[in-house]
């Protein structure tokens, strides 16, 4: 039986660098995302299949999991998926964006978590993506912030829940720094001035750039591989040295 690896939010940016990692590593991919057209072209040039899966539906996790099952035997997923709307005035955050940020972010981490610890019975590895922000805090995305620094914690609660239990399931998180993915390159669209955004993001990083998809990929592939067998409950940082 192939060893499946389901990726969330793997349409696009970092979880696609991640599939087409993993792809190429052996795994059968399952690319899970709400983005129908995106995922199914991504899927079709990685090699990998295509579900449609909105993490905050408790119901599509329950669909996912014929689609592993039709596919072989789940050994890692990564909780890639998430959202961040941007910084705003905490005055003006509207509650229901606060909610939206924590149930795709949060909740949807946790209903993977669930789904790969009740599928993963010859063992497996979990890799949440969590972020710097979850450490470094900004005061304008209290709901984001809140959201990385929750998954933190649930990866350390889960990977001490699989290793006491002794499920063989291991779990971890990698924290990026800033990445160029769709989504920075929105946020920074919304500073009227994307050059001096992402000059800015350079400078903020000890480092003195900006990280690659592709160096996310390689963390998670080395977490969900056997060389990081006796890694669990780790919170790795790929920041460039943000949160130094
Ligand atoms: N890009 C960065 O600088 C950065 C830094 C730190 C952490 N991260 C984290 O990395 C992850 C990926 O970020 P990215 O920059 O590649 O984002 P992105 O917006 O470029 O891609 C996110 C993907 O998630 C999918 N998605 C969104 N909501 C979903 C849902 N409810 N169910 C399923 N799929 C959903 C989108 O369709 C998209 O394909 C996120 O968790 C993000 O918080 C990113």
């Amino acid at each position: 039986m192939a060893d499946v690896a389901v990726v969330t939010g793997g349409a696009e940016g970092i979880g696609l660098a991640i599939a087409r990692r993993l792809a190429v590593d052996g795994a059968r991919v399952v690319i899970a995302d709400t983005a129908v057209e995106k995922g199914e072209a991504a899927a079709a040039a990685i090699g990998a299949v295509f579900a449609r899966l909105d993490v905050t539906s408790e119901e599509d996790w329950a669909d996912l999991v014929a689609v592993v099952q039709a596919n072989g035997e789940l050994r890692v997923l990564v909780n890639n998926a998430g959202v961040n709307p941007g910084p705003a005035p905490l005055e003006e955050l509207p509650f229901e964006v606060w909610r939206r940020v924590l149930s795709v972010n949060l909740d949807g981490a946790f209903l993977g978590c669930r789904m790969a610890v009740r599928l993963m019975k010859a063992g497996g590895a979990i890799v949440n993506v969590g972020s710097a922000a979850g450490v470094r805090v900004v005061g304008e995305m209290p709901a984001y912030v809140a959201s990385k620094a929750g998954l933190h914690a649930l990866t350390r609660s889960v990977a001490l829940y699989c290793g006491r239990k002794g499920l063989g399931v291991r779990c971890n998180a990698v924290l990026p720094g800033s990445v160029e993915t769709p989504m920075v390159e929105r946020l920074r669209t919304g500073t009227g001035d994307a050059a001096a955004a992402r000059a800015r993001a350079a400078s903020l990083h000890p480092i003195g750039f900006v990280g690659a998809t592709d160096d996310i990929a390689d963390a998670v592939a080395w977490l969900s591989g056997p060389q990081a067998r006796f890694v669990t409950g780790a919170l790795l940082s790929v920041d460039g040295g943000l949160t130094l």
